[in-house]
């Protein structure tokens, strides 16, 4: 993330959602590696996730920071205010609930990210500024006119609790939220649903530390083949690893909402990249992905390659 958000101009805007952000861990530790190695940025974070409980929890960043009591969720009523606290620091943890959230952070990243309070660890004021969060539904068609398209979208370990062809709809779904050029990072996701979707919306894989985040999360390779759950261990072989093993994507113009035929790869090099809708500056639609004018700039396109008889003739959109 550091690497790709580095490419940024001095002082540019950022835009980023964070989509199924459960307790906000993904949340505070972007802002808190962009915003320190990259303090000139203006980042703007928006965090989705489904359940109102758990943004309600995100929001306050006040995680417990003892081991986790051994509690389940059927007690939940009847518990504390400090075991309810100790349940949801723990939950969606993995298969192992008794990992804790701070894990694999450092004495050093905690001082950075948290104060100490009592048996809480909470999140610093200045990572908390700049974030928007939403109760919304990842699937949902509508989340674009919430959300707007951003720079990076990241939806971890959600889908794979989806059939595949729903988890196929949501992730196209979830490409419509990347502006043209930008960038999704998706893992936990059934591997045939992720390489189909990427191949069929000509996303490109970023090679950076491919392996090393395929492999990142142990607990899930270590569940393959026979944990719902479990991921195929990266297989250098395969002939299609380059994209199969890739969590992080470089989103090109079909999130414009344009279908693919109309820039096969003959084409792709010649349309130029459009960061607002094509149909600007009439349009209001700030998304860049309304509907009637992608129609539109379709429309226009197949003309022009018409009239300029064929693609490679074509230098730029009429
Ligand atoms: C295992 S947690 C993943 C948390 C985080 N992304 C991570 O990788 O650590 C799954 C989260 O997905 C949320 N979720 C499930 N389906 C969703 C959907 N369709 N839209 C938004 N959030 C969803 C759940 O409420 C839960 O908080």
């Amino acid at each position: 993330m550091g690497r790709l958000v580095d490419q940024k101009a001095l002082g540019a805007r950022v835009s980023i959602a964070v989509l199924a952000c459960s307790k906000g861990a993904e949340v505070y530790s972007i802002l808190w590696s962009i915003r320190t190695s990259r303090p000139d940025l203006i980042v703007t974070l928006q965090a989705v996730d489904i359940s109102q409980e758990i943004i309600d929890f995100a929001k306050e960043g006040a995680y417990f920071l003892k081991g986790p009591a051994s509690l389940n969720a059927l007690d939940y009523l009847g518990m504390t205010e400090e075991e309810k606290l100790s349940w949801i620091t723990c939950r969606d943890q993995g298969l192992d609930q008794s990992a804790s959230i701070f894990q694999r952070m450092d004495k050093s990243e905690m001082d950075a990210m948290f104060d100490r309070v009592g048996d809480q660890a909470k999140v610093k004021s200045w990572l908390k500024e700049g974030i928007t969060w939403r109760v919304g539904d990842a699937s949902a068609p509508e989340l674009i006119h919430t959300l707007g398209t951003q720079d990076v979208v990241v939806a971890n370990r959600f889908l794979c609790h989806m059939e595949p062809a729903a988890a196929e709809r949501c992730l196209r779904n979830i490409a419509s939220l990347v502006k043209p050029g930008g960038y999704i990072f998706v893992s936990g996701v059934d591997l045939d649903v992720r390489t189909k979707v990427a191949k069929e919306l000509d996303w490109k894989p970023v090679p950076d530390s491919l392996r090393e985040i395929h492999e990142g999360d142990f607990s899930l390779t270590e569940g393959w083949p026979l944990g719902w759950w479990g991921l195929e261990p990266f297989w250098e072989d395969h002939p299609d690893w380059r994209i199969r093993y890739a969590s992080v994507f470089r989103v090109g113009e079909t999130g414009l909402g344009i279908p693919r035929m109309f820039h096969g790869d003959d084409l792709k090099l010649r349309r130029p990249r459009r960061e607002s809708c094509p149909g600007a500056p009439e349009c209001a639609d700030p998304t860049g992905l309304c509907n009637n004018h992608s129609r539109f700039a379709a429309t226009r396109y197949r003309r022009a390659w018409a009239l300029a008889g064929s693609p490679q003739k074509l230098t730029s959109l009429p």
